[in-house]
């Protein structure tokens, strides 16, 4: 049970440090290893990360053609769907970088669900990935990995769930690709998910995580949390 390294910044802030951040380790795993594979996260708060590590400086500090992107889950919508993760990825980032196409693995969410998700985990493979970027829902999901769902233990890598907010089917990565990743970082801001977020931190320290967001616990990696004061409340 790792307790996470919990870093707080001024709203204003946090973007641009999360985004240095990010660029800093990519080029540091690249440096490493030789290739970086990092999982995406979907939803609206990381957009203004991906749009500065969309930017130079950042830009030119990672070497693109070495980072392998995987989505840490993705709606089952038409990849043109306003709601589609990789149509905000797209927008955000991939359009503004020069990554080599085949680097972006994208999840054809066009195909039917089922199969759209035993293809990903080939397309996945059972190495682990070096980083994992995550958000976090008010009721403590993370990636599309909702409370008090039967799809929550299964040991699948990639998974069909669903969602209580639409769009309704959803494909995600399974806990256990997120545990065995090297560095998972949650990006999560805003007053409203204050409460959630200082309970997920109770059931981390208790040893007894149920929420999804709590059960992210990498083996033997590092657990950042990137939030903003509001969404930091009182215990940071
Ligand atoms: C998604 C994400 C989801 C998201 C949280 C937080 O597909 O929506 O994977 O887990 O990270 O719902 O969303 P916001 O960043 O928009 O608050």
């Amino acid at each position: 049970m790792v307790n996470p390294d919990v870093r707080v910044f001024i709203p204003d802030d946090l973007s641009e440090a999360a985004a240095t951040i990010l660029a800093a380790d990519i080029a540091e795993v690249v440096a490493a290893r030789g290739r970086c594979r990092v999982a995406l996260a979907g939803g609206g708060t990381p957009v203004p990360v991906y749009q500065r590590l969309a930017q130079p400086p950042l830009s030119s500090q990672v070497p693109w053609a070495s980072v392998d992107l995987f989505f840490g889950d993705e709606r089952v919508v038409r990849p043109d769907d306003p709601a589609s993760n990789y149509l905000m990825v797209k927008g955000s980032l991939l359009d503004h970088i020069s990554i080599p196409p085949g680097n972006v693995h994208r999840i054809h969410t066009e195909r039917p669900a089922e199969e759209a998700a035993r293809a990903y985990a080939d397309v996945l493979g059972d190495q682990p990935l070096d980083i994992a970027i995550l958000g976090m829902g008010g009721d403590g999901h993370t990636a599309s990995l909702f409370p008090d769902t039967p799809e929550l233990g299964n040991g699948e890598r990639v998974r069909v769930t669903h969602s209580p907010e639409p769009p309704p089917v959803r494909i995600s990565l399974g806990l256990d690709v997120f545990t065995q990743a090297h560095t998972v970082y949650f990006l999560v801001t805003g007053a409203a998910k204050a409460a959630r977020l200082a309970e997920i931190k109770r059931q981390i320290e208790s040893g007894a995580p149920v929420l999804p967001a709590a059960r992210v616990q990498p083996a033997s990696g590092r657990l950042v949390w990137l939030i903003d004061k509001p969404a930091a409340g009182n215990f940071a």
